[in-house]
């Protein structure tokens, strides 16, 4: 069976992945299932850029099939900060409640429309003939008035989705991967996957 490794650490997105490619005849290895550790300075200046760089760091280190993925939240008021910044947003150690307060405060006095904001997942496939291919998912929603909801992580407290009347923290897991910019990103690398490897 052909192995792919998915540059990545965060054990939620490795069941993620996962069970997107149940269906494919591939093998998919965590960083730490495959016996590496690198620490990758992600200095693009894009969502693109930077998956690119940890997918083609490690497929240079192991010669395999690697797939890494950046994300994000754009918020339009605010020059769609933070952006590629987001998990170092306010300094990495700051917590999500203090940052999510700290957005919300920003867009005092718009209302609607002027607080749209969208989450941004890229992944990036490098393959070793070293070619490689990027993917990107969207979702579109808006910045709430306060925070609500207790799943999820990050930024979903404030994560405002209009089709569903709530945050994306106020839905199942499984319901907002089959929304989230990051199973739409997954699941369109899948097909890449799909030609390319299996
Ligand atoms: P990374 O791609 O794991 O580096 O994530 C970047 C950062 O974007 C996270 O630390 C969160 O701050 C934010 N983020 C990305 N996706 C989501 C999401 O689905 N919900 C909430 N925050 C997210």
């Amino acid at each position: 069976m052909d192995k792919i490794i998915f540059a990545t650490s965060n054990q939620g997105k490795m069941k993620e992945i996962r069970e997107i490619l149940k269906d494919l005849d591939v093998e998919v290895l965590s960083m730490k299932d495959a016996g590496i550790e690198a620490d990758i300075v992600e200095d693009g200046s894009t969502f693109e850029e930077n998956a690119l760089i940890k997918a083609r760091t490690i497929r240079d280190m192991t010669g395999c099939t690697v797939l890494a993925d950046d994300s994000g939240l754009e918020v339009d008021a605010l020059n769609k900060e933070p952006g590629i910044y987001s998990a170092r947003y306010m300094g990495e150690d700051t917590s999500y409640d203090v940052k999510n307060a700290n957005i919300i405060e920003r867009l005092s006095g718009l209302e609607g429309e002027e607080r749209s904001a969208r989450f941004v997942c890229v992944i990036a496939a490098a393959f070793p003939d070293g070619t490689d291919e990027t993917r990107r998912g969207t979702i579109e929603g808006q910045i709430g008035f306060e925070p609500a909801g207790t799943n999820g992580f990050g930024y979903d407290p404030i994560f405002y989705v209009p089709e569903f009347g709530c945050t994306t923290a106020q839905l199942e897991s499984d319901q907002k991967n089959a929304i989230s910019h990051r199973g739409k990103a997954l699941r369109a690398m899948k097909e890449v996957i799909r030609q390319r490897v299996v």
